[in-house]
């Protein structure tokens, strides 16, 4: 028996990786996934956790073989069997995309009718996570057929495949999705690298993701190896970043500390897939501290996999909260142009009423304090303030 379908179960908590769309785009080249991995390493995001680097659009040349294999472009000299060793030799995994359709999003040969060719060359390629986008011809079958096919395909070759599905939440994924062997599947248009996108530009903004998130009610179907996903991260991305320069979306300026904060926040709350999204060659200080904050990733990564929904919405003072194996996360975000208070009690949010005391511990500062119930952060606009609470 080789290691193929171990017990482990496949993302029994939500992926962490990187992602070359937000950061280049079309523009990629084996060299940016190169050094990206060895980024990951550098920047301490290894260790952390992240551990999936995921090749997105444009990696394959515009003619399939004769057989109908996909092949890479001159972009990738040394093909994916090399790029995937280089990957797995750092410590990390390899991820490709694809797409359930005649064509990619950018016009690239894709995976429909050929889903058991492609999925053969994935694994004998050291492929360890497919993400399977919505673009192409889809030759008149529905969603749950085409993703279906390639599910299945992932489960008949001799290697453990992520299958990360990209519908952008338009047929319900979350309804389907583990039942075709996903495990994950985007439940929102693309992120872009704004607060809020217009409603005619391309895209959702973090804000307007998390409009999408509270209004789709699809927590109930989150969980250990099939997980909701609200699109890829875009801290340490603005104006100049591939995706922002690729799609039509005026993005002016990168998010503020705030908003990424925000960002942040509320991926880990969602217990959201976190693929960064960003050049990490160039990774600033604020960001890697963002993105490795232990606290944050713990809520992200806790064993129960239980998603963040929202206890009150609609006027200024936002709170959402989430349940933990040994307690709960609640998450305080001003929504509103002024600093303000932002108070809840236990007993409203999903924290574990049965305790006297709770021992409360801020996320961002490691502040540590008790309470009876009662909770109150003070939040700068569009800052989330966010703590663990523990029964005592
Ligand atoms: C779609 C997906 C994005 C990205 C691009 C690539 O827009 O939703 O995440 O993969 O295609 O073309």
């Amino acid at each position: 028996m080789t290691d193929h379908h171990n017990m482990t179960r496949l993302v029994a908590t939500p992926p962490l990786g990187w992602n070359s769309w937000n950061a280049f785009s079309c523009d990629v080249t084996e060299a940016d996934i190169r050094d990206a991995a060895d980024a990951l390493v550098e920047t301490g995001l290894r260790d952390a956790g992240y551990e999936y680097v995921v090749v997105d659009d444009c990696w394959m040349a515009s003619e399939t073989d004769s057989e109908g294999r996909l092949q890479p472009s001159a972009d990738f000299p040394n093909g994916m069997a090399a790029l995937a060793d280089y990957v797995h030799n750092r410590g990390l995994k390899f991820g490709l995309y694809s797409s359930a359709g005649t064509e990619t999003c950018q016009g690239y040969p894709a995976s429909l009718c050929r889903e058991r060719l492609h999925a053969e060359q994935f694994a004998d390629w050291g492929v360890d996570y497919l993400k399977y986008d919505n673009c192409g011809d889809h030759a008149g079958r529905d969603a749950i057929d085409r993703y279906a096919a390639m599910g299945a395909a992932l489960a008949s070759v001799e290697r453990d495949i992520v299958y990360s599905i990209c519908e952008w939440g338009q047929n319900r994924p979350w309804e389907w999705g583990r039942n075709v062997g996903g495990h994950l599947w985007r439940a929102t248009d693309d992120l872009v690298a704004k607060w809020r996108a217009d409603p005619d530009e391309f895209g959702l903004g973090v804000a307007d993701a998390l409009d999408r998130m509270a209004d789709i009610d699809a927590a109930a179907a989150h969980g250990p190896s099939g997980w909701n996903d609200p699109d890829m991260l875009q801290i340490g991305n603005g104006p100049d970043s591939g995706q922002s320069e690729h799609e039509a979306v005026d993005v002016q300026r990168p998010l503020t500390e705030a908003e990424r904060r925000t960002h942040f926040a509320f991926w880990c709350l969602l217990a959201a897939p976190l693929m960064v999204g960003t050049d990490l060659t160039s990774l600033s200080g604020f960001d890697r501290e963002l993105l490795t904050n232990e606290r944050l990733l713990a809520i992200d990564q806790d064993p129960l996999g239980i998603q963040g929904t929202p206890d009150r919405r609609g006027d200024d003072a936002e709170i959402w909260s989430k349940r933990l194996r040994d307690g709960g996360a609640v998450a305080f975000h001003n929504h509103g142009e002024s600093d303000r208070e932002i108070s809840t009690h236990v007993s409203a949010v999903d924290v574990p009423a049965r305790a006297d005391r709770y021992r409360v511990y801020d996320c961002w500062t490691g502040n540590k304090w008790e309470t009876s119930g009662s909770l109150a952060m003070t939040v700068e606009p569009r800052d989330t303030a966010i703590v663990r609470v523990t029964p005592q």
